[in-house]
């Protein structure tokens, strides 16, 4: 699977996928990323890739024509299933939603910035529009991070067996029971003894309860949506 983001700042993209289960990920050649920079495909003498917004008002708007400029280029060389906007005001992201964009081949990320995009751009170029989340950031360079991390941990091949995506909280429409490790007492805190009871069966079991008890308490809105099949298959 490949993911390509344009971004008007793409420094901010070159740490997150430069280490760990990303890295091996590329390295194994699941997965595959590359940062575009906006500035590269204006037009203009002064790689202008805003400008003021019709109508006045404060800040600036991204460009139609440099974004279009780059997603042609992109698009001349494979095909793209998603071109997904990053903006405040899309649709919120989620398990469900990352889990859909991993079963693509390749995807296009333009990160917004300053008051927003051309919206002839979100009517024309683009697919999808992704909130990560009810707060707004600086860019959506992070949000684009967020969106392609959870995407590429879900790509056969990128986590091992034990790290299995599978397990992760949400992915059953629960959150993941607690996790511990040596040593068995710390401060005389102890881990619950069931865990080295060695009965794989109740362990099994104990999980499940303890996921039921913290999506109870923590997520109540989670909790409401689950069905008596996830009850009782655990
Ligand atoms: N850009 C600014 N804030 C954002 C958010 N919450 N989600 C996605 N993109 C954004």
């Amino acid at each position: 699977m490949r993911i390509d983001i344009i971004s008007c700042v793409p420094q901010l993209l070159v740490s997150p996928f430069e280490h760990s289960i990303l890295k091996r990920g590329q390295a194994a050649g699941v997965i595959e990323v590359e940062v575009h920079n906006l500035r590269d495909y204006s037009t203009s003498k002064q790689k202008q890739t805003d400008d003021y917004a019709f109508g006045g008002g404060a800040g600036m708007v991204m460009m139609i024509e440099p974004i279009e400029n780059c997603i042609n280029s992109l698009k001349a060389k494979r095909s793209y299933d998603a071109v997904i906007y990053t903006t405040p005001d899309g649709e919120l992201f989620d398990q469900q939603k990352a889990n859909q964009f991993s079963l693509l081949e390749n995807i296009i990320i333009l990160c917004g910035h300053y008051k927003g995009v051309d919206e002839r751009v979100r009517q024309h170029l683009i697919t999808h529009e992704i909130s990560i989340g009810d707060y707004v950031l600086s860019g959506g360079e992070l949000a684009a991070a967020v969106i392609a991390d959870a995407v590429f941990r879900l790509v056969p091949g990128v986590m091992n067996d034990e790290t299995s995506a599978l397990t992760d909280s949400f992915q059953d429409g629960l959150l993941a029971p607690p996790v511990y490790t040596r040593p068995a007492v710390y401060n005389g805190w102890e881990v619950p003894s069931v865990l080295s009871s060695g009965h794989q069966g109740k362990i099994e079991e104990w999980r499940h309860e303890q996921s039921l008890q913290r999506t109870r308490e923590r997520r109540p809105d989670l909790y409401s949506k689950l069905t008596d099949f996830q009850f009782v298959t655990k």
